[in-house]
């Protein structure tokens, strides 16, 4: 039976945030933020463990009650050298076929019937493949001094979420093959290889917490207010 492995990238600084405090550790209802994200996973009966990645240099991680956690403290320049690194950290416990899930420590919103849904869909696919939804807005292209160029095609284009599920050894070695072109996420490093990953409907509520606004929005979505 493949196992089911949860990593969480947790080494980024949160420059957009703009807080002296990395947004990962930003009090979200009264707990740090990445401590919902852990908890979405530890209630799932599913997963194996945990991976949580710090910086080396972190300073402000606190433990939350959690059995099946484990810290490395391995992080990277990147968010691709962060989970590479975490992923050949883990390489003696971890088979290559077992799947490991990435998900942003600053995605504190992802629901239980939607991670549900992940693991449902992508359990007997080859590849693996991401929580993604379709783009709604109207794209425009810019000119260099800001204005409008011309408008861009929607049609076919996703914005990717995570989770990010695949394979061990496929993950792995698609990171080390694009190596110095840091992908910005795990389905670009496995595309890189020639596989086509799995597109599976997400949802707006599974926000990544990138800006100070988004930290209202995550509130009042895990408030059960939106
Ligand atoms: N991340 C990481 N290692 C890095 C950079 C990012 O583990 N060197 C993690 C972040 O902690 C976050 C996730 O990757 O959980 C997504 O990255 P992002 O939202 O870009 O976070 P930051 O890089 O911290 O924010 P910013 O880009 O605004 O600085
Ligand atoms: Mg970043």
């Amino acid at each position: 039976m493949r196992k089911n492995y949860v990593l969480i990238p947790a080494a980024g600084s949160g420059s957009r945030m703009g807080s002296g405090l990395p947004k990962q550790y930003l009090p979200l209802l009264g707990q740090p933020l990445i401590h919902h994200t852990i908890a979405i996973f530890a209630a799932h009966p599913a997963i194996e463990q945990i991976f949580v990645v710090l910086s080396p240099e972190d300073v402000d991680w606190t433990a939350p009650a959690c059995e099946r956690l484990t810290v490395l403290r391995c992080g990277g320049d990147t968010r691709a050298a962060s989970v590479l690194n975490g992923l050949v950290a883990i390489g003696g416990l971890v088979d290559s076929l077992d799947w490991v899930l990435v998900h942003d420590a600053a995605r504190p919103c992802l629901s239980q019937q939607l991670l549900e849904h992940l693991l449902d869909e992508l359990q007997h696919d080859v590849v693996g493949g991401l929580l993604a939804v379709p783009v709604a807005d109207t794209l425009k292209r810019a000119t260099r001094d800001g204005r409008v160029d011309h408008t861009e095609p929607r049609e076919g284009l996703w914005r990717a979420q995570t989770p990010q599920m695949f394979p061990y050894g496929l993950l792995r070695q698609a990171l080390q093959a694009m190596d110095a072109n840091a992908p910005t996420d795990e389905s670009q490093a496995v595309e890189f290889l020639g596989h086509a990953p799995r597109l599976v409907l997400g949802d707006g509520h599974n926000l990544k917490v990138t800006y100070p606004e988004d930290l209202l929005m995550a509130e009042m979505i895990l408030k059960g207010n939106l």
